[in-house]
């Protein structure tokens, strides 16, 4: 790795297969997005930063003939399929330090979940050394799931995120539930799109969701852990005791943020 500090692996560990494992695969309409918003003609090179297990990044080398994911956590690098794609490398880096691309080289980076995590400054300069003057940034997230089919359950739900785990998050999650509107990106054309994507969950799945957050991870460190009492709430909730069929109905709400230069 260039720049080899790392403290703030929130993801490493056993916490990179638990992610691998529960966080959901990006629907196609979130890929959708991304390829509207770039030129069919551009193609060519795209960089995803902060890969985590590279799940966007083989479904972006699907249409890029080159694609490299970046990551500086071991444990996220350890669980990319380094097979599956044979265009797609990756490489364990901060993604504020791309001193492995040439300048003016890739047409489009991405960054999944991950931007709020960066040093947006030193990360947007290195975007503006080495995209192309036709290139492009496409960056998203998705704030906490709104639980759509049982008021008490979200209720529950959102009382952990917000008050529960309050003081474990890092400050950097407040730009996810802020819709990364306090990102101003230095580029000339600046684009925000939102997007819902509604799935059934089982009690299962959803619990095990938690155990990739890092407020959860944070908080397990110096608390009783809170899953096996809010697994029973919620099957209380949805009067079941049937916790393996997908009967949550979750809805994620992403936001994105599409940079552009004007030459483009
Ligand atoms: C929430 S995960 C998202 C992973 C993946 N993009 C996805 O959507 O599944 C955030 C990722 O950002 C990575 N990350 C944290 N700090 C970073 C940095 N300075 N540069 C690049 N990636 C970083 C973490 O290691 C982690 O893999």
């Amino acid at each position: 790795m260039n720049d080899n500090t790392f403290e703030k692996d929130y993801f490493g560990g056993k916490v990179s297969s638990l992610y691998k494992q529960y966080r959901l695969p990006y629907p196609s309409d979130v890929y959708a997005v991304i390829l509207n918003h770039i030129d069919p003609l551009r193609r060519d090179f795209c960089v995803d930063i902060g890969c985590g297990n590279g799940q966007a990044t083989h479904e972006l080398a699907k249409v890029f003939k080159k694609v490299i994911g970046v990551d500086p956590s071991q444990g996220q690098i350890d669980e990319c399929d380094k097979s599956m794609s044979p265009n797609v490398d990756f490489i364990q880096s901060k993604g504020e330090d791309l001193s492995f691309l040439d300048d003016h080289s890739v047409d489009l980076i991405t960054v999944a979940q991950a931007v709020h995590w960066l040093d947006l400054d030193r990360f947007f300069k290195e975007c503006k050394r080495v995209l192309k003057k036709t290139g492009a940034i496409v960056m998203w997230c998705y704030r906490i799931i709104d639980l759509k089919n049982n008021q008490k359950a979200k209720e529950i739900h959102e009382n952990h995120y917000f008050n529960t785990l309050k003081d474990y998050w890092a400050p950097e999650i407040k730009m996810i539930d802020n819709e990364y509107r306090d990102i101003k990106p230095p580029f000339d054309i600046v684009e925000r799109v939102s997007l819902n994507y509604t799935i059934k969950l089982s009690i299962n799945h959803f619990i095990n969701i938690y155990k990739t957050w890092s407020g959860y991870n944070s908080y397990l460190k110096t608390n009783k852990d809170i899953l096996p009492d809010l697994k029973k709430q919620f099957l209380d909730c949805y009067h079941t005791t049937d916790d393996k069929s997908s009967i949550m109905e979750c809805t994620y709400p992403y936001s994105f943020i599409i940079c552009k230069n004007e030459e483009s």
